[in-house]
């Protein structure tokens, strides 16, 4: 047991200095392009969750409370297609509300992985969802889930489902997203599959979901900068940037950006930086499907739908989806 915990603080050190070095290269490198970008990954330090579940409930954010109702409505369904003694794999571990939704609609579900990067929040939901479901094994796995990663072996039971809700598929680059897909279709040995899709819509309620009033979405783009200074000795001067979002029609994406009010310069460890006077770091993306589109590129992956699932005014999209048959 000793052993044990030796073994994970040490490891953990490591990780984390080998995290610093990784998020360092990011940022330097992104700063450096033409267009400057930072990966949105970044975002979700301890306070931009928090930022982020915050957005959640905002009025103007509608994916998240759109989808919840879409699958109160699909539930029974998708439990029905499962059927008993059904595995439960999550990738992105956030919304337990949903993976609770999802849970005690089926018959006796027999394993539930979650799939996360953040193992502490992870750690703490596996720990809750044993004690509301003594039968269920739950087995997370900690990893960056848009790159390749190990799952549990199947245990024969009942079938497997995939669930990535929230859309947060939206953060790949079309083509990026089209092989998720396919790399999803040949190696997660699952049966079926239930993903969220935020759907193209009127820019103006685009821009107002990520541009809430309340101000939210602003100090979750803006906490990015804070946490650059923060762990990479940067002297970002968060008065002297401004959140914009914008939906870019032709490439089907909100973006955000931090715009620079003013002409500055920028420190981070001993890289300088140059802004002109609304000058943008390109810090989200955030695509948009056509529910056609969305279904094509399943298909292309290999996937067959089986089902959608929208609410009336079209908003979001759950598509339930059955892997190749082999
Ligand atoms: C977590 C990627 C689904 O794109 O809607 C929300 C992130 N950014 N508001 C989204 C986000 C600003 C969110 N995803």
């Amino acid at each position: 047991m000793l052993d044990k915990v030796e073994f994970v603080a040490g490891s953990d050190d490591e990780k984390s200095r080998h995290d610093r070095v990784a998020f360092r290269a990011s940022v330097i490198a992104g700063l450096s392009a033409d267009q400057k970008t930072l990966e949105c990954k970044y975002l979700y330090d301890d306070l931009g969750s928090d930022l982020f579940d915050q957005i959640c409930d905002l009025p103007e954010y509608y994916p998240t409370r759109t989808e919840l109702g879409i699958l109160e409505t699909a539930t029974p369904e998708i439990a029905r297609m499962v059927g008993s003694r059904a595995e439960l794999v999550e990738l992105g571990s956030g919304a337990s509300r949903k993976t609770r939704l999802l849970l005690s609609a089926f018959d006796t579900p027999s394993l539930y992985v979650p799939v996360d990067i953040s193992a502490d929040y992870m750690m703490d939901v596996a720990e809750q969802l044993r004690g509301e479901y003594p039968t269920l094994n739950v087995e997370p796995v900690v990893a960056d889930f848009i790159a390749p990663f190990e799952l549990p072996k199947k245990s024969g039971k009942g079938n497997r489902l995939l669930f990535f809700p929230g859309s947060t598929i939206g953060n790949l680059h079309r083509a990026e997203a089209a092989e998720f897909l396919r790399s999803l279709a040949t190696s997660s040995d699952a049966d079926y599959f239930v993903i969220g899709v935020d759907l193209k819509k009127d820019t103006a309620i685009l821009e107002a979901a990520y541009d809430d009033a309340a101000g939210v979405t602003a100090a979750f783009n803006l906490n990015l900068l804070r946490r650059i200074n923060r762990e990479l000795g940067a002297n970002f001067d968060l008065d002297r940037f401004k959140h914009k979002a914008v939906y870019n029609e032709v490439e089907g994406r909100v973006e955000m950006h931090l715009v620079s009010r003013t002409a500055q310069n920028v420190s981070v460890g001993d890289c300088e930086f140059e802004f002109g006077k609304g000058e943008t770091i390109h810090s989200e993306n955030s695509y948009k499907y056509g529910l056609n589109e969305f279904a094509d590129m399943a298909k292309a992956a290999g996937w067959r739908s089986e089902q959608v699932w929208t609410d009336p005014d079209t908003l979001f999209a759950v598509f339930l989806l059955a892997a190749p048959r082999p």
